[in-house]
């Protein structure tokens, strides 16, 4: 299976992100509460295959009521609730449930044809994304002289999407046209999505990496090793603040100190023009466990607390740019995304 999340007119099938690098393997969702599990345990994550989800779980319930002979519209309406409440940040899970839920009204077919349009979409969507951005990389490249050497952060590519990826797409349009020298990936600290995800995706695509701790990333753009970080997004707010992976804001900060480009890839779908600013923007609080242990071993003391904040707000004034699949706001300069 080369998608990340596909259907197959009955079901939901998914890579199992939390068995990768080691273990590729497919899973079937064939109810909604597995499809809730899968999306809370983050065997399928980031913000774009969220969406995807999230539509998809729609159409899981509308067949599942289908077979029962039970109420679609009361199958519909639990289904959206139960998902839309498992991951709160990513603001693509709630606009994939709306959209789907949306074509209620031209009937259950229509639900599921407008989940099935959205994962087709996706894909398109992610390799215009990754041209504009490519073409940011390549006025930097220019500056320089030389291939760059890239920074980035947690898993944004074919992974967090149905296919390609949204800054580790960019990474990957930069690499084919032979702008890429090296890319830093931060080993996103608790659940390791760059040292498990992005490394398993940049080694398939023979691209030069090399893992760092987060703790590393601004010491090595103090020192000049970095060109321009590229992250993704899971909410951007109306004035350009932009929610994405915990340890973001470091690297944004970082980067305005070593005065290189904080670039944000993200999709129209996770623009939210509803949401004023990122203190209005919802940080999911995960277990403390996975802090406390590490591959399921204790490294904590019994007794010892954690705070495990999933996500973080980056001010609009330390973003340089944000890339979306049809245009590119530039939030340092005071532009927002509602326009
Ligand atoms: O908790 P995760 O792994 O779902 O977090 C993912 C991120 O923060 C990504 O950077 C974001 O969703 C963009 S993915 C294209």
């Amino acid at each position: 299976m080369s998608r990340t999340i596909d259907w197959d007119g009955r079901d939901i099938l998914i890579i199992d992100q939390t068995r990768l690098p080691h273990d590729e393997r497919t899973v079937r969702l064939h109810r909604v509460e597995e499809l809730a599990e899968a999306i809370t345990r983050l065997r399928v994550r980031g913000a774009p295959a969220l969406g995807v989800a999230g539509a998809l779980g729609l159409a899981l319930a509308i067949r599942r009521a289908q077979e029962a002979g039970q109420d679609i519209g009361s199958a519909v309406d639990a289904a959206a609730g139960t998902l839309a409440a498992t991951r709160p940040t990513a603001t693509n899970l709630a606009w994939g449930i709306n959209q789907a839920r949306e074509a209620l009204s031209a009937g259950p077919e229509a639900v599921v044809q407008r989940a099935v349009q959205l994962l087709e979409a996706d894909v398109a969507i992610n390799r215009a994304l990754a041209q504009r951005g490519a073409d940011l990389l390549g006025e930097r490249q220019a500056d320089l002289g030389r291939s760059l050497r890239l920074l980035t952060h947690c898993n944004t590519g074919s992974l967090a999407c149905v296919e390609w990826g949204t800054a580790l797409g960019i990474i990957r349009a930069a690499h084919e046209r032979g702008g890429v020298a090296d890319v830093l990936v931060t080993e996103t600290r608790p659940l390791l999505q760059g040292a498990r995800l992005t490394t398993w995706e940049l080694e398939r695509l023979g691209i030069p990496y090399r893992v760092v701790v987060d703790g590393a990333a601004p010491a090595l753009m103090q020192r000049g090793r970095v060109d321009a970080v590229v992250v993704g997004a899971d909410r951007v707010a109306a004035n350009g603040d932009v929610a994405n992976k915990i340890g973001t804001f470091s690297l944004a900060l970082a980067a305005r100190q070593a005065a290189i480009p904080f670039i944000v890839a993200a999709p129209e779908s996770t623009l939210d023009p509803a949401t004023a600013t990122g203190l209005d923007i919802l940080i999911e609080e995960r277990p403390e466990d996975e802090i406390l242990s590490v591959n399921g071993h204790r490294v904590a003391p019994a007794g010892a607390r954690a705070l495990n904040p999933a996500f973080d707000v980056t001010p609009a004034g330390l973003v340089t740019a944000i890339v979306t699949e049809r245009r590119v706001i530039r939030p340092a300069l005071g532009e927002g995304v509602i326009g």
